[in-house]
């Protein structure tokens, strides 16, 4: 039976696993001095080693040989390998989430290793399980019987619970540089005896993003059916096929503004189990190659992608005019710098489409700036104002080199531009500044704290949170400064729930006041938005 490469390949020692020295080091100290600590928590992006390093360490604990450890042959290595140990228990917290689970688990920790030294507990996707479920858990790992391990591991260690970070030993898996991966996929070949050229194996190290699997994967896909050597356009074929193809698809469906037909398409992409940021990374970068196939005479040189491709993009970029690969990208680069934050990546994703799918025109009528609310104070009022809130609608995510979403069109196409609407000006309800007045509120803090509930209240109002700040708590009224006027009336369709939670945690009912931002009211010089994607793209992009 045909298995794939990394199920094929899975380090049997220490010494074979790639990249994570620095973990390895450690556990083969305290497997050496009998020092090992009962709870660990692997932690760290997928497919870098960490059910590979717990199964390891599971080995080195029930390891019979003198020497090293684990020794990879003596029978206890063997049979933890074939998963026939009775000792090592594998636990896929994804599908065992509930407290039962864990009860059933801690019953069983009361019973000493059957056949080895140690009793280890390895509970995969650790972050899983349900707050029922840590709790209990809590229990065991507080106070585990001598003879029982626990590794826990997760890709999402945010979203553990402090009570259960305190009580392990935290290992951080890293993403494997791609020169320690091209030198281990090599070793592999060699062991195997698959001929891969070494441009070959370059490109895929590129592509697998420090991930070992991911690398393994290509790698795997390549050789299939294969018998002479494969090479750096074999592999260039392949991932063209699997990605490329798809983006041309898409954007074709965005450029004749298919909306529907793009969702469905995006839906199928995904059910194959594609990464929504990662997703959006890649959509970005089939919009910079268009960009470079469309200004560039040699694109060749910086492309690295087959001639045929190359082809394919040319002819994509010919349809499309300069201002739709703008958009494309600055839409998208924005996105992917909100879905950071994001716990639903996906609807950022949807409505990145639509808004591409509609264009600049329509997103104008989209959002009529009705909410935009224009005081008649002069604009120096802003240094008079006695609040001490944030003045300057600042990102609060930490800069990425994205710029914001392009300015919008409406003054090119006249719509009245509202006067600038001063946030905070001396208005009546502005108390004087004594303790629990107004004046001492954090607005940071708050606006954080609205938006961790209303996360779970409502999944799509986060799409605010980096585009808008609270920028002022007055007595009767807050107020919400936002970058764009898409935003505004985001905010504006949410006013129930950000009234209430901002009176949640200030104590008081307040009027949302939503204001947009000054920068987003000057219209941006296209010199600036060519600017913007000269040092995002990191090359030069000039206005014709
Ligand atoms: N650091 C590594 N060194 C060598 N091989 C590795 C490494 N990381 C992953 N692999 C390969 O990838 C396969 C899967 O690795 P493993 O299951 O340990 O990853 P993981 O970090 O647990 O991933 P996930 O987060 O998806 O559970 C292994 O069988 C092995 O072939
Ligand atoms: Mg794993
Ligand atoms: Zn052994």
């Amino acid at each position: 039976m045909y298995r794939a490469l990394y199920r094929q390949y899975r380090p049997e020692v220490f010494e074979e696993v790639l990249g994570q020295d620095h973990i390895v080091r450690i556990l083969q100290n305290q497997i050496a001095t009998g020092s090992t600590s009962h709870a660990y928590l692997f932690c760290g992006t997928r497919g870098t080693g960490k059910t590979t390093t717990a199964r390891l360490l599971a080995k080195g604990l029930n390891c019979l040989s003198e020497g090293q450890r684990p020794c990879g042959q003596c029978p206890n290595c063997q049979a933890i390998k074939e998963g026939s140990f009775l000792d090592v228990i594998e636990i896929d917290a994804a599908s065992n989430r509930g407290v039962d689970d864990v009860r059933e688990l801690r019953e069983s920790v009361k019973y000493p290793p059957a056949a080895g030294r140690m009793k280890v507990y390895i509970i995969d996707e650790v972050h899983m399980l349900t707050t029922e479920a840590f709790n209990a858990l809590l229990k065991t790992l507080e106070e585990p019987p001598e003879y029982v391990t626990f590794i826990l591991a997760t890709t999402e260690v945010h979203k553990l619970p402090a009570t259960v970070l305190s009580r392990c030993m935290r290992l951080d898996f890293k993403r494997v540089p791609e020169a320690v991966l091209i030198k281990g996929m090599s070793d592999i070949c060699a062991a195997l005896g698959i001929n891969v050229t070494e441009d070959a194996l370059r490109i895929i190290a590129a592509n697998a993003d420090g991930s070992v699997r991911d690398g393994l994967s290509i790698l795997d896909q390549c050789i299939a059916g294969r018998d002479e050597q494969v090479t750096a356009d074999d592999v260039l074929e392949f991932l063209g096929a699997s990605g490329a193809e798809d983006f041309l698809e898409l954007t074709d469906m965005v450029r004749k503004k298919r909306t529907e037909e793009a969702i469905i398409f995006l839906s199928r992409l995904l059910e194959d189990g594609k990464d929504v940021r990662q997703f959006m990374r890649d959509w970005t970068g089939h919009y910079r190659n268009l960009l470079l196939v469309k200004y560039m005479r040699n694109p060749e040189t910086v492309l690295g992608m087959s001639a045929e491709n190359i082809e394919r993009l040319r002819r994509q970029a010919a349809v499309l005019e300069p201002e739709d690969i703008n958009r494309g990208i600055m839409e998208l680069s924005s996105m992917s710098n909100e879905a950071r934050w994001s716990t639903q990546p996906r609807i950022l994703l949807e409505l990145a489409i639509v808004r591409l799918c509609m264009g600049a025109g329509q997103i104008r009528e989209l959002t009529e700036p009705r909410f935009v609310d224009t005081p008649a104070s002069p604009p120096d009022a802003v240094s008079a104002a006695p609040v001490p809130a944030r003045t300057v609608p600042a990102a609060p995510a930490p800069a990425a080199p994205a710029p914001a979403v392009p300015a919008p069109t409406e003054t090119e196409q006249g719509a009245p531009i509202p006067a600038e609407p001063v946030q905070a000006a001396p208005a009546p309800d502005v108390l004087a500044q004594t303790p629990d007045t107004p004046g001492s509120f954090d607005c940071e803090d708050i606006w954080n704290k609205v938006f961790e509930d209303g996360e779970e209240e409502k999944g799509s109002i986060y799409i605010i949170r980096n585009s808008a700040q609270l920028t002022s708590i007055e007595e009767k009224n807050f107020t919400v400064t936002v970058n764009n006027e898409f935003i505004g009336n985001l905010a504006e369709k949410n006013r129930k729930l950000l009234e209430h939670l901002v009176e949640k945690h200030t104590g008081k009912f307040r009027t949302m006041r939503i204001v947009l931002a000054k920068s987003a009211r000057e219209e941006k010089p296209a010199e600036e938005i060519a600017a913007a994607a000269s040092d995002l793209l990191g090359i030069k992009v000039e206005v014709k």
